[in-house]
């Protein structure tokens, strides 16, 4: 099983995390964690903050040379915006504000937003990219897709760019949807034994778990609802990989509903719980949208729950362990799927 914490602030010297039950012998290059960071800090839709921020990242523990040893894998990720924001008692509408400083018993906003922040999830990226190289190597392949921008759909590239234009002149910020696909997927992952670890479930909270995410679907997801039984069953395509709470040896296919950023450039109207008078809780530097870069940091999320299902299955403490019984095992399940 994989296990890992993240910690830090938005505008603290480091965010760190610690990925524990991590095989030995899994060769990662410095470059590969680095590009999956690029990838979310550069996705469309971001803010000026992307430009400061560089994401530069050292391995503390769990690596010699460029090869995991099993032992536990220590990242740090280096702010560059220190400038820690003012003290503010008016919580910003739809984030934790609120409800983190009556949890907290503090007046204080910016000590809630400092650890909220999506900043997190950068963390969660570098040590996702490590279960990223673990179930790629074990032939097990990760994509997304943005398939809604703000209700646009059939986005490319310059649709995309032209809506991102159109919602940051009109002071608005967009929310949308993304795909995420694993391919080649080894049948029998999770379990129908215990509520617990089903593996829907566990990717349901992986995702969910990331900021912003408000809804989740497993293949056929909430249009099964409004088909038959007969429809339903026509097309296996529709359980999107999963039935019981175990891979079935198909693609899993999982979407996510991202709702639109929070924080407004012109300001939401809140309650300053100093003084209770409304005021305009202004965000100048939010992003414009943060699914592009949801569906990055899903991807590292979701990589995390399935390289710890495949490890749960196949047991090894070595990558070399590992891949004769995934391919064994690859091989005795396809004998029979690939007569249904
Ligand atoms: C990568 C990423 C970047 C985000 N950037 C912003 C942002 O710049 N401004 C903002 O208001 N919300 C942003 N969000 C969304 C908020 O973090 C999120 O809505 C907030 O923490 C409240 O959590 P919840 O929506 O999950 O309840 C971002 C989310 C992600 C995943």
């Amino acid at each position: 099983m994989l296990r890992y914490l993240t910690a830090g602030e938005s505008h603290g010297e480091y965010l760190s995390g610690i990925l524990e039950g991590f095989p030995s012998g899994v060769k990662i290059k410095r470059d590969y964690i680095a590009a999956q960071l690029n990838r979310r800090r550069t996705a469309p839709g971001r803010s000026a903050r992307q430009g400061v921020e560089t994401d530069d990242f050292r391995v503390i523990s769990g690596l010699a040379g460029d090869v995991t040893t099993g032992a536990p894998i220590a990242v740090l990720i280096k702010n560059q915006s220190r400038k820690v924001p003012p003290p503010s008692s008016l919580p910003r509408p739809g984030h934790a504000d609120l409800p983190g400083m009556l949890k907290y018993d503090t007046l204080n906003a910016a000590l809630i937003r400092e650890r909220a922040s999506a900043r997190e999830t950068a963390m969660r990226t570098a040590l996702g990219a490590f279960a990223m190289r673990l179930n790629e190597l074990l032939g097990v392949e990760v994509n997304s897709r943005v398939t809604n921008l703000g209700g646009l759909c059939g986005l490319t590239a310059q649709s995309a760019a032209a809506e991102l234009v159109r919602a940051r002149k009109a002071g608005d910020t967009l929310g949308g949807e993304f795909e995420l696909t694993f391919e080649n997927v080894p049948a029998g992952l999770g379990s129908f034994e215990q509520p617990d670890r089903r593996l829907g479930a566990r990717l349901a909270a992986a995702l969910l778990s990331v900021n912003g995410v408000k809804g989740f679907e497993i293949g056929g997801g909430f249009a099964l609802a409004a088909m038959g039984g007969k429809e339903a069953a026509a097309d296996a395509a529709l359980s999107g990989g999963l039935d019981g709470g175990m891979t079935n040896g198909r693609d899993l296919v999982l979407r996510c509903a991202v709702k639109p950023v929070p924080g407004l450039p012109g300001g939401a109207l809140s309650t300053d719980l100093r003084t209770f008078k409304k005021k305009l809780s202004v965000s100048a530097t939010s992003d414009t949208t943060a699914v592009f870069a949801a569906a990055v940091v899903a991807e590292h999320a979701a990589s995390l729950e399935l390289a710890s299902a495949l490890l749960e299955k196949f047991g090894g403490d070595s990558l070399g362990e590992l891949l004769p019984r995934v391919d064994e095992w690859r091989k005795r399940t396809k004998k029979i799927i690939s007569r249904l």
